[in-house]
């Protein structure tokens, strides 16, 4: 509905009476508000206040702590464009200029998921992919964006039984097809494991195939399903399974190829969780730009209950299992799992202090098992062939296959999925990414996301797993790779990753607060030819701040890149100082 259509106190009458009371379904009743209205109104706030029995100003911190809605105004005129890592080394600093000459106002976004095909902007409701500065006239004139089908990001799968590939159905079934999908084989893990299995026998199988987490840290998917089962036995039973999409890292877009691809996998996976933890209910959580992935799993939930596959009394066991979809409303620090729940119990997504770990104090107090989509995308694999046949691709330490998003300057850039540990950077940037894009040779890496380190060409032999990544004094995080020629400024490309880690800080916490405002200050000089060689000390002094007292990951990561950088390529943060950029990228 066109929101100039109704006046507004009807609007938010009609949303908020469909709703509860609970604090949980208040921002379900932002989002739809912002929605309905175009922005926040005060009136909505404060309506949404007396719904909920909250304190206006509760509402009000929550409803100004998301970056998708507007608050007391509609959003401004203009384009808005991606300028994170990524799209910044595919050229978003000249379509910014190019917008900028056309007389557009050019408005911040984060990471919009998109990075395999950046630079990235969006213009009311379009989102378009690999803009160009010459491309810009055709957006402006309403020209529609390209779609894109999830093949069209597959550079490879490199697994030698396919039947091992997270994402071997991926453009050969259909993804809104419930029909092709049990074809291919869904649900089949989870009737075994509700016919044949224990709750316990499934943890194990899981704990003996050896998945490590594919969120960011490697932590063991089968011991987290032990703890979480534990705790809720140790309390009164109840648990929840959390999927964390929430992908909100530049350099990641992995999760949303697994979602748009093969939805009944994550849910199959989703549901395998439940039954080995003893849960009844899952939530999604997924990023709220991912609008049309959210939809294509309520629908695919929707059919896997009708069929019998989720829903009630599953394959006549007597196994309830329903999994709901929540979609954020614009925050990378909700990828964070402790500030992900507090996100969906209806308030700003600020870290909790850990311990209590999730699994024994999550979602509403209760045990919550927090896995990644690709994560949960392993399960039923494992529960349909057994542990064994999982370990029998990847390392004896790193079990499995890992999907790496490739970004940056390279022919091919998008997702390849390959056995953990087989390829090393080297093989995945002259193999499947096609090599370097242009003339320019390779210069650096930056691995495993926005709070991933700067790698050099030393690094290029080390093959991609966690435990040799770390071996070589960087984490494999998601598996990013975002790939930098010589024709890249590092100063100015890390000056792109703190402006990310400034815009997404929480604020919660002093160290992370202002430790990314004072790097972009220092940076912003550097790339000015303003900087000064005591600067350079202060961003290590700054970083080590960061690093020891942030509370939680995202302050303590945001220096990586900055002090990586540094450390690699300390003489060109030199050359800045002296007014001098030796890419002659930074006009000093
Ligand atoms: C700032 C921050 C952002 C994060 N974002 C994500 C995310 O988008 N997706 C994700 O799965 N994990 C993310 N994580 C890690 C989660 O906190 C958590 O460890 C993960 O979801 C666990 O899943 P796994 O065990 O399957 O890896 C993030 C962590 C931090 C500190
Ligand atoms: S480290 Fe940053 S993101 Fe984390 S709690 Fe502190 S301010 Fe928030
Ligand atoms: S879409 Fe621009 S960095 Fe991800």
């Amino acid at each position: 509905m066109n929101p100039s259509t109704q006046p507004s106190e009807h609007v938010i009458q009609e949303v908020l009476s469909a709703l509860p009371h609970e604090r949980a379904e208040l921002l379900p009743a932002l989002d739809a508000l912002n929605g309905r209205l175009g922005y926040l109104p005060r009136a909505a706030i404060e309506a949404a206040a007396q719904h909920f029995r909250l304190p206006a100003r509760e509402v009000y911190g929550a409803a100004t702590f998301y970056s998708m809605w507007s608050v007391g105004a509609p959003p401004g005129e203009g384009v808005c464009l991606c300028g994170d890592g990524p799209c910044h080394a595919a050229g978003a600093e000249g379509v910014r200029r190019a917008l900028e000459k056309a007389g557009v106002e050019v408005r911040r976004t984060s990471c919009l998921g998109q990075c395999g095909r950046g630079p990235v902007i969006v213009t009311g409701s379009l989102l378009y992919r690999q803009v160009t500065p010459r491309g810009i006239n055709a957006i402006l004139a309403g020209k529609a964006p390209k779609p894109l089908a999830p093949t069209d990001e597959i550079i490879g799968i490199e697994v030698e039984d396919r039947a091992h590939a997270l994402l071997r159905n991926v453009g050969r079934i259909d993804p809104r097809s419930l029909e092709e999908a049990l074809a291919a084989g869904a649900y089949q893990a989870l009737r075994r494991a509700l016919t044949e299995m224990t709750p316990e026998q499934v943890v194990d199988e899981i704990a003996t195939a050896g998945v490590q987490g594919r969120g960011g840290a490697g932590f063991p998917a089968g011991l987290k399903m032990r703890f979480t089962a534990a705790g809720a036995k140790s309390a009164d039973g109840v648990a929840y399974v959390v999927c964390n999409a929430d992908e909100s890292e530049p350099g990641t877009f992995k999760d949303r190829i697994l979602i748009e691809g093969d939805p009944h996998q994550l849910l199959e996976g989703i549901a395998l969780a439940g039954y080995g933890i003893g849960a009844h209910e899952a939530t999604i959580y997924i990023r709220g730009e991912y609008t049309g992935p959210a939809a294509l799993l309520e629908q695919a939930i929707r059919d896997a209950e009708a069929a019998g596959c989720l829903g009630c009394d599953i394959a006549g066991r007597g196994f309830d299992f329903h999994i709901h979809v929540h979609r954020g409303a614009g925050a990378y620090i909700c990828g964070e799992e402790t500030a992900l729940i507090e996100s969906l119990e209806g308030k700003r997504g600020e870290p909790r202090l850990r311990p209590p770990y999730p699994t024994t104090c999550g979602l509403f107090g209760k045990a919550t098992l927090v896995n990644n989509v690709e994560t949960l995308c392993n399960l039923p694999g494992i529960i349909a062939h057994g542990a064994a046949w999982y370990r029998q691709t990847g390392t004896e330490k790193a079990p499995g296959t890992k999907l790496y998003p490739v970004s940056g300057r390279v022919e091919r850039p998008g997702c390849l999925e390959a056995a953990l540990g087989q390829l090393t950077l080297r093989q995945v940037i002259e193999g499947p990414a096609g090599g370097l894009r242009g003339d320019a040779p390779f210069k650096a890496c930056h691995l495993g996301g926005a709070a991933g380190a700067i790698v050099g060409p030393g690094f290029l032999d080390t093959p991609l797993d966690f435990g040799s990544c770390q071996a070589g004094g960087a984490m494999l995080g998601a598996g990013d790779v975002v790939v930098l020629d010589a024709g890249t400024c590092i100063v100015d490309y890390v000056r792109a990753v703190a402006t990310f880690f400034r815009a997404e800080s929480c604020g919660k916490c002093t160290p992370c607060r202002v430790g990314t405002e004072r790097y972009i200050q220092i940076l912003n000089d550097l790339v000015s030819g303003q900087g000064t060689p005591q600067q350079l000390g202060e961003l290590t002094s700054w970083g080590e701040v960061m690093v020891d007292s942030s509370f939680c990951g995202l302050g303590q990561t945001a220096p990586t890149a900055v002090t990586s950088g540094l450390s690699l390529f300390r003489e060109e943060f030199e050359a800045h100082t002296r007014g001098e950029c030796p890419a002659g990228v930074c006009r000093l």
